[in-house]
């Protein structure tokens, strides 16, 4: 595991850009797996600015989200895809096709998650996965509890997620209660994972994660299992770790 250190916010955006911006110059048709919140949107700004300058193409990229809520249509503003669109997708010169989300309108679940493994096996796996990290733990949706031998699966969000994440809705009742993930199994099987912190409120987890014991009660204490895992994160973030 790889810790590096970052002042703010920013710097871990730029700090993490610089990463996904090396992985796409020395591998021009990399599978990015990508996620969505707040942790990761200056970072999206920074390969957007580096892309417009002319240093960034990503006209051999494929990107796989982590997860889309279910119920949510494409262009509902609270979808991934909406978010991914925005934020990155548009402003940058990945292939509409070569993105890659789970479809949160599907009804046969099973079909879905069977579907979107596929969609990550057919790209080859995923060279560099980015996550942010939740206050339970989770990453992707993947809630306490589930188990890490899971592939792309729906899940009941889990109550403190479902506040965590009304901030972006009209209100807590508009939050879908349940939501497409890949699953640990496909996360860890990323050849390289980036997670990014930042903030007072992320140290608790941070610390417990990567220096409590491994258990699907903090799903993402799995990741100190990853031969190929860095964190970015800011002092705020690694307050605890210290
Ligand atoms: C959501 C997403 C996660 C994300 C987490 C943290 O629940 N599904 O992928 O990592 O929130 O979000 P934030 O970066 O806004 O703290």
């Amino acid at each position: 595991m790889m810790i590096i250190r970052a002042q703010s916010y920013d710097d871990m955006s730029r700090k993490a850009a610089n990463i996904i911006s090396a992985q796409v110059i020395l591998h021009p048709a990399s599978v990015l797996g990508l996620a969505t919140g707040s942790s990761p949107l200056g970072t999206y700004r920074l390969l957007i600015d580096r892309h417009r300058k002319g240093d960034l193409d990503f006209s051999a990229v494929k990107s796989v989200n982590l997860d889309e809520y279910q119920g949510l249509a494409p262009d509902s503003p609270q979808s991934y895809r909406y978010f991914m669109r925005h934020n990155l997708f548009q402003h940058i010169n990945i292939r509409p096709e070569n993105t890659y989300i789970p479809n949160g309108l599907e009804a046969d679940a099973q079909a879905e998650c069977k579907r979107y493994d596929g969609v990550i096996d057919d790209a080859g796996g995923i060279d560099l996965q980015l996550l942010g990290i939740g206050h339970n733990g989770h990453i992707g949706f993947n809630e306490p509890g589930g188990a890490f031998e899971k592939g792309t699966h729906l899940v009941a969000l889990s109550d403190s997620t479902i506040e965590a994440n009304k901030r972006f809705f009209d209100s807590e009742a508009d939050v879908p209660r349940h939501a497409y993930t890949m699953g640990i199994r496909s996360i860890m099987h990323a050849r390289r994972i980036v997670l990014i912190a930042s903030g007072k409120d992320k140290a608790q987890i941070i610390q417990k994660a990567l220096r409590g014991p491994i258990t699907p009660a903090v799903p993402a204490s799995v990741l100190q299992l990853h031969g190929n895992f860095t964190l970015v994160a800011d002092e705020d973030a690694l307050f605890l770790l210290r």
